[in-house]
């Protein structure tokens, strides 16, 4: 590991070379660069998760109650809900993060550059807007656009990335550097699914329905479990101690073989979403090999999870989120299984899942990385969250599994993930706040 400023931070306690430079009150300079980027992210990821859990408990009440949200439609209010939760809450909290990070394996700050420069301009307004125009129009020109706009900052962080690891050839790199590199090309894959979603639509006119949809999920799940999900095992890799071996054992092969099965896994296994919408030959096949495989890759770095020590402030987080990982890659199977094709075009057991993967898995480890490097929440945030999310998700999967076979349990069911949507939100927003 590189010596660094945040190197030496870490010596002295858990609060991290951010809130040193919090404390110090100064403008930053040179080499307070990462901090000073890094430190905006992390701020704004969190404020975007203090809108994006309040929202999802106002679409959760019209599960309840059936009502109109004043001007809006439920459909346009649920996109601007999940697309400020990828663009806002993961993606500039996962960019933080590795900012944060980076000098640990590059052994100096991060360089001030204009593609920094413009990320951390253009960040609010690419967010911001997207939330305010998909909560307006829904998908239509003005939310597309800022869309894209979020898309160019994906390149100017990748941009960013590079030139720091640019100098270090690629055989060298540690375990978590390998896999933040395969989250970062990940995250720039991901733009292939909205490119063809708008060839699809702009070009083609929407002739090619499954081509739409193809595009929809090779997006969603490059972006979810290639950009967020690598990204976080490299950074759980980076903050967490070894223990095996006396603390000699060199996770860096394992590490390569997980980057490698989701770079070539992770846009085929997508393609199990369109089987169910009539996706036809060896396609089929392939996707739900490639699916199962990557789920074999993430029980795999379960394993080498288990020979970390945790940092203290992030244990609780991590453990919920490693059970979550458990439990998505034992689901990655389940595409094998004839009934899946029913369960995949109900509603109720694909947000139970999504939020299996986003709030209990992502979100867990977000905020468990949030709180190794800013210090620890306060347990009962942690206890909140965990019990709502994890009676949330059971609800909505238990709704799935039960209610067209007994549809007295509908109406009981989504009160019951709507009342534990409060502790969840409110246990997320209070584990995400930075002012300690
Ligand atoms: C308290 C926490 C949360 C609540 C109550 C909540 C609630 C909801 C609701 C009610 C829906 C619409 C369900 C439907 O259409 O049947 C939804 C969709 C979604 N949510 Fe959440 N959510 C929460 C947290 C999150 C987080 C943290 C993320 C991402 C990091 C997220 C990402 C999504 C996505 C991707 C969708 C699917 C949107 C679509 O299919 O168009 N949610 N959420």
């Amino acid at each position: 590991m590189g010596a660094s400023s945040c190197a030496v931070t870490r010596v002295t306690g858990p609060i991290g070379c951010t809130a040193v430079w919090l404390k110090r009150k100064v403008r930053p300079d040179r080499r307070s660069t990462e901090m000073h980027a890094a430190n905006i992210l992390l701020r704004s990821s969190a404020r975007w998760l203090a809108v994006v859990l309040p929202l999802g408990v106002l679409i959760r009440s019209a599960f309840v109650w059936l009502y109109t949200p004043g001007p809006f439609y439920w459909g346009d209010l649920i996109h601007a809900h999940s697309h400020t939760a990828y663009f806002g809450w993961a993606g500039l909290g996962l960019m933080g993060l590795i900012l944060h990070l980076l000098p640990r394996f590059t052994g100096r700050p991060v360089a001030e550059s204009r593609p920094l420069t413009w990320l951390l301009r253009l960040a609010p307004w690419a967010v911001g807007g997207a939330l305010v125009t998909f909560a307006w129009w829904g998908y239509a020109g003005p939310s597309i656009g800022f869309a894209a706009l979020n898309e160019v900052l994906w390149v100017l962080f990748a941009v960013v990335f590079w030139r720091e690891v640019r100098g270090r050839p690629l055989r060298d790199w540690p375990a978590p550097l390998v896999l933040m590199g395969a989250a970062v090309l990940l995250l720039l894959l991901s733009i292939s699914g909205t490119t063809l979603v708008i060839i699809s639509e702009a070009v083609l006119d929407g002739a090619f329905p499954l081509l739409y949809q193809a595009g929809v999920y090779l997006f969603l799940e490059l972006y979810a479990d290639g950009w967020v999900e690598i990204g976080l095992m490299g950074v759980v890799l980076a903050l967490a101690e070894r223990e095996a071996a006396g603390g000699q054992a060199d996770e860096g092969p394992a590490a390569r073989r997980v980057a490698t099965a989701a770079l070539l896994l992770v846009g085929p296994a997508a393609l199990r979403m369109l089987i169910p919408r009539g996706l036809e030959g060896p396609l089929v096949w392939l996707s739900i090999a490639a699916g199962a495989l990557f789920g074999l890759a993430q029980l795999y770095f379960l394993a080498i999870a288990r020979r970390l020590r945790l940092p203290a402030a992030a244990g609780p987080w991590w453990r919920l989120a490693a059970l979550s990982l458990a439990l998505k890659a034992a689901l990655e199977f389940m595409p094998v299984l004839p009934a899946w094709s029913a369960l995949a075009l109900d509603r109720n057991p694909v947000i139970a899942y999504l939020h299996l993967k986003l709030l209990l898995l992502a979100s867990s480890g977000l905020l468990g990385a949030l709180a190794a490097v800013r210090g620890a929440a306060e347990p009962w945030s942690f206890r909140l969250y965990a019990a709502g999310s994890v009676v949330m998700v059971a609800a909505l999967a238990a709704h799935g599994l039960l209610a067209r076979a007994i549809p007295a349990v509908n109406w009981p069911l989504y009160a019951v993930a709507f009342a534990a949507a409060f502790p969840a939100a409110a246990g997320g927003i209070w584990g995400a706040q930075p002012w300690r």
